[in-house]
Formats: C-alpha cells, sequence, structure tokens
C-alpha cells in the first residue's frame, strides 16, 4: 500500500486482514516505538473523521502537528500541494487529507514522499468511512456475502455511496440504491429502489443526508422524510435482525425520524466507535508499508555502539 486513497487499492484479504487489525487494537493499543510527527489537514468540516483520527493517532502515540485552514498560508492563497511539501519538508511522517476535489489525490501523490491518507474527496471517496462501515456489518453479520443493503439519500452528490457501494459489492454484498429523482446518479451499476421497498427488503438500509454544500439547489424539502426517508411506519416493515447505518451528521427528521437515530437497530454511534479503530489499523498498516515502524539502519549502528 502506498498512499491509501481508496478501498479498491486493497485485496480482500487486505480488507479482511484490517477489519481483524482493528478488532484487535481494540483490546491492546500499543503505542508506536518511535517518534512519529503526522498533520491532520482538513480543509473541509468535519467532526467525526478528524476528532477520530486525532484520537487515533494519539492513542497511537503520534505527534499531532496543528493545522487550521484559516489561520494557515492556505487562507494566503498556498496549494494544498505546496502545504503537503511544507509539511513533509518540517519533517511531518505522515499526511491525513480531507479536500473539496474530487482529485486531488492525483495531484499529489507523485510529489510527495510520505504517506498520505485520504480522509474524504469532494464526491468521489471516502476509504476510511467504508472501512468502518465494513468493521460495523462484519460485526454484526460475521460476512457481506449475499446480503441485501440499501444506501439511501444523496447518492449522487455522496462520496460515502461510492465507496461503501463498490467496496460492499466486491465482497459479495447485493447492494441498491433508494433516491429522490435529484439525487440519482445513473452512471453507477446499481438499481434504484423506493425507500418502502428498501424498508421491507434491506438487511441494511444506510441513509445519507442531502449534500448542500455540493450543489446550489436549495430544493423545497419539506415532505422530504415522508416520501424518500426513513420514517417510523417504515421502521415498523424492516425485517427483524435489519439495522440502520448512517455515517453522519445526521439531519433529524429529514432523512431519518429523529426517534430512530438511537433506536435499537441503529448503529450510527458504533460506527464512529469502530472509526478509532479501523484508522489505528490503516495508519499501523501504512506506516509499517513506508518501513516507518522499523528501526533504521543507523538507528539500529547507534544501539549497538551503545551496547558496546
Ligand atoms: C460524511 C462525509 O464527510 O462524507 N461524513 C463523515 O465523514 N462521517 C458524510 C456527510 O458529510 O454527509
Amino acid at each position: 500500500m502506498k498512499h491509501f486513497t481508496s478501498v479498491n487499492q486493497l485485496t480482500k484479504e487486505e480488507v479482511y486482514s484490517l477489519l481483524e487489525m482493528a478488532e484487535a487494537l481494540k483490546g491492546n493499543p500499543l503505542p508506536l516505538q518511535k517518534q512519529l510527527f503526522v498533520a491532520n489537514l482538513f480543509y473541509e468540516p468535519s467532526t467525526r473523521t478528524k476528532m477520530s483520527f486525532t484520537v487515533a493517532e494519539r492513542k497511537l502515540g503520534m505527534e499531532i502537528l496543528d493545522f487550521h485552514q484559516d489561520s494557515s498560508s492556505a487562507a494566503k492563497g498556498e496549494t494544498l500541494y505546496d502545504t503537503a511539501k511544507t509539511f513533509e519538508s518540517i519533517g511531518a511522517d505522515m499526511l491525513v487529507i480531507r479536500h473539496a476535489s474530487d482529485s486531488w489525490m492525483q495531484e499529489l501523490q507523485n510529489g510527495i514522499s510520505i504517506p498520505i491518507l485520504n480522509a474524504g474527496a469532494g464526491k468521489a471517496e471516502h476509504p476510511t468511512q467504508c472501512m468502518l462501515d465494513l468493521l460495523t456489518i462484519y460485526q454484526e453479520f460475521g460476512s457481506f456475502r449475499g446480503l441485501q443493503i440499501t444506501i439511501a439519500g444523496d447518492i449522487k452528490h455522496s462520496r460515502v455511496a461510492k465507496s461503501n457501494a463498490d467496496a460492499l459489492s466486491r465482497l459479495g454484498a447485493i447492494v441498491s440504491f433508494s433516491a429522490a429523482p435529484e439525487f440519482m446518479e445513473a452512471s453507477h451499476p446499481y438499481p434504484y429502489i423506493s425507500m418502502d421497498e428498501a424498508a421491507r427488503s434491506s438487511d441494511i438500509v444506510m441513509l445519507l443526508r442531502i449534500q448542500h454544500e455540493r450543489h446550489c439547489d436549495e430544493g423545497d424539502y419539506v415532505d422530504y422524510l415522508e416520501r424518500y426517508g426513513l420514517t417510523k411506519e417504515r421502521e415498523k416493515q424492516m425485517l427483524p435482525h435489519a439495522i440502520i447505518m448512517h455515517p453522519a451528521p445526521v439531519n433529524r427528521n429529514v432523512e431519518i425520524d429523529a426517534s430512530l437515530v438511537e433506536c435499537e437497530r441503529s448503529r450510527i454511534f458504533k460506527q464512529m466507535k469502530n472509526g478509532v479503530y479501523i484508522r489505528m489499523a490503516i495508519i499501523k498498516k501504512t506506516l509499517g508499508e513506508w518501513g516507518k515502524l522499523n528501526e533504521t539502519t543507523i538507528e539500529k549502528r547507534q544501539k549497538a555502539i551503545i551496547s558496546i
């Protein structure tokens, strides 16, 4: 693994081994044995992703270099590439990046010589969210094969929909979408079903918020919940074992009835908890593959000299 930009770059075996590693890290969060610096470069708002990366990094004993877009040189026009290059120059060992561009990874990955983890790329990819969702489903069902999963909401503008649909179907799940006509994306190979059908037939109903910041359409979403969301009535139609997921932030009473956010079927807060462990696993795997967890030859020599 070079930079971690997409779940597509992982083999199925690597996906499962990261899920197992995340489970193991829950009980045994041993800090790394080296001083390693990380910068979290978030150019879009974030609560869960940024903070769970922060907790994961701290649990691993990493030093976090402070970055806030508004008080950084980004506010003076510095590009993402030059900012990333700056952090590399001053000694960062890893970058975690979220940016509104769909393709920032392509622009960065050749010029930057430290690992980059994708914490969200425009409408294109959100691989760490996908991995924490896979972990949550794996804990619940023990496998992905044959699971009926409906991803419902603003499919067209959601990076979570794309990352999750592709990864889940590669692992053997049967993925459907459900969306208002303006939020459908024709270029995907997944069938669209109504929310009534989704509620009745799915093992997992995965809801998404309307991505207002990615389209100018003010829209009239007054009856959105009744037409396209998970209402209390639809929840009653769900299969006995079926669960509700949502990457959050949740807009209560828009895509989901407020009372369902913390209901028995909901795994929304479990997803957040899993985000810490899967990010620890991804960080460890990436740093390991870059040789950053191993002692350098110089360190080995220094130790040898000291022990003489
Ligand atoms: C998602 C995102 O940023 O894409 N949130 C998250 O990372 N937990 C979903 C969203 O913003 O709707």
